[in-house]
């Protein structure tokens, strides 16, 4: 079981990250199991690309651990794509989701609108480079809000084809069609490829000589060497150089918890 931190404390994305990432074998840790002082991180990027690498590159950094965060939003075209990255600070502003939900419904004056919720999924590695995965699920905003389930803007968004509200189905099919899901798809995928690559890495190595090996092939070979080439054999050879695959630290990485323990 591999085990990756993740950069938030959203309690609805940390099961979500879960329950999309167990059946690849990925234990998902928040940070603030392992890093013990409490601090928010604050999102200064104008994108959520740069504020998902933000977050994932600092927790990273403290930990230093493999570790990936999200940063997403509800973009309505109508509202110039509003409230997009700021969506999570639109809601707190306005006292909550219910009263977000009124205000949106104001602004559209009533109408549906064409919209999409955006996940940008960044994943450090510490002493390498962050990969950047991007998931969208497109579909309209509907009023009044319908349904109980999920968080957020989930009961005034209908995903194309659904006829329901987020709020309105149930967890394992918002977890096939999500914006967060599509990112997280991308992300086993390049983790598959990754493993697939150092696999074959690992098959195309010149198999090493046993002793046996080479005492048969010195016996094999009697014919006499010439003077030159003895002299030249004689001279130390470089150490070849040997590649290592990037990800390799990443994909067998054990974070050990106090919490494993007891499990
Ligand atoms: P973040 O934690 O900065 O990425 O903020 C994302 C905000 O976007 C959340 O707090 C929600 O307001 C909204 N959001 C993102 N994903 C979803 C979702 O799946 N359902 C409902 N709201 C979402």
């Amino acid at each position: 079981m591999k085990k990756f931190v993740i950069a938030s404390s959203n309690e609805h994305k940390i099961a979500e990250f879960k329950k999309m990432l167990s059946p690849f074998n990925i234990k998902v840790v928040p940070y603030k199991e392992i890093l013990k002082d409490d601090f928010e991180i604050e999102e200064t990027g104008t994108t959520f690309a740069e504020n998902a690498k933000l977050k994932a590159e600092t927790i990273a950094e403290k930990t230093k651990l493999p570790t990936f965060a999200d940063d997403s939003g509800l973009c309505i075209k109508a509202l110039n794509d509003e409230p997009g990255l700021f969506s999570a600070r639109y809601a707190e502003d306005l006292g909550g989701y219910e009263n977000a939900f009124e205000k949106l419904n104001e602004r559209l004056n009533g109408k549906d609108s064409e919209a999409y919720f955006i996940c940008t999924i960044a994943l450090t590695i510490p002493n390498e480079t962050t990969h950047i995965f991007e998931g969208r699920c497109n579909g309209f905003i509907v009023f009044p809000a319908r349904g109980k389930t999920g968080f957020g803007y989930d009961p005034i968004f209908v995903p194309n084809g659904m006829g329901r509200t987020f709020a309105e189905i149930s967890e394992e099919e918002k977890n096939s069609i999500s914006h967060r899901a599509f990112a997280m798809e991308k992300l086993v995928k390049f983790l598959e490829d990754e493993e697939k690559k150092k696999e074959s890495e690992l098959k195309s190595k010149p198999k090493s000589t046993s002793k046996k090996e080479m005492v048969e092939e010195q016996i094999s070979t009697p014919e006499p060497q010439k003077e030159e080439e003895v002299k030249k054999e004689s001279k130390p050879k470089k150490k070849p150089v040997t590649q290592t695959n990037p990800m390799e630290e990443f994909i067998d990485v054990d974070v050990k918890l106090d919490s494993d323990e007891n499990n």
